[in-house]
């Protein structure tokens, strides 16, 4: 597929970093899968069916959302993207302690595919602290959310936990 892109992760949940770089993607691309990973070694504290269903919340009335595809899938990354013929996988980097993880799996990815390649994209340096764990600890003990996710995202965190653990 021509000008087509893979934005993988695990979304647990989608924070405004990832919508920033999702934005920015959509400005270089006709179109984008993002793939939620439902299978890898980390426990969500949301299922698949609700990650799904906050990021397609999210995207949703933006001038770009007719641009992006959302899967959930299981499986190697490479895999997916060989079935589906997209050669570009898509990632954000927030900061240089990001890197060294982001760069391990870029290589390993290109290791079993040559032929993908893994494009590095920056969020806006407002969000570059923000990540899913860290939302996900201040949502534990009930911290202001407002400026690290969508408002939708940040009440269904609210009901996630209670005194610090997930319910
Ligand atoms: O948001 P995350 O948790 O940093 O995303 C990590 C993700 C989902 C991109 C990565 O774990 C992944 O691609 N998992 C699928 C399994 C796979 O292909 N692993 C090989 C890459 S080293």
């Amino acid at each position: 597929m021509k000008n087509a892109a893979i934005y993988p992760g695990s979304f647990d949940p989608l924070t405004n970093g990832h919508l920033d770089i999702l934005e920015r993607a959509a400005q270089m691309f006709d179109h984008i899968v993002v793939t939620i990973a439902v299978n890898n070694q980390k426990k969500g504290v949301f299922t698949g069916d609700e990650r799904e269903a906050l990021l397609r919340e999210a995207i949703q009335g933006k001038e770009w959302s007719d641009k992006i595809e959302i899967q959930q899938f299981t499986g190697l990354l490479i895999n997916y993207a060989r079935k589906r013929g997209i050669h570009v996988l898509l990632r954000g980097v927030r900061q240089i302690s990001d890197f060294e993880y982001e760069f391990r799996m870029a290589l390993t990815n290109r290791r079993l595919a040559p032929e993908i390649d893994t494009l590095f994209l920056m969020p806006d340096e407002q969000l570059t602290f923000i990540s899913a764990t860290i939302v996900k600890e201040v949502a534990a003990w009930g911290g202001d959310l407002s400026s690290f996710v969508p408002d939708h995202v940040a009440k269904a965190l609210q009901k996630k936990f209670r005194n610090g653990e997930v319910i």
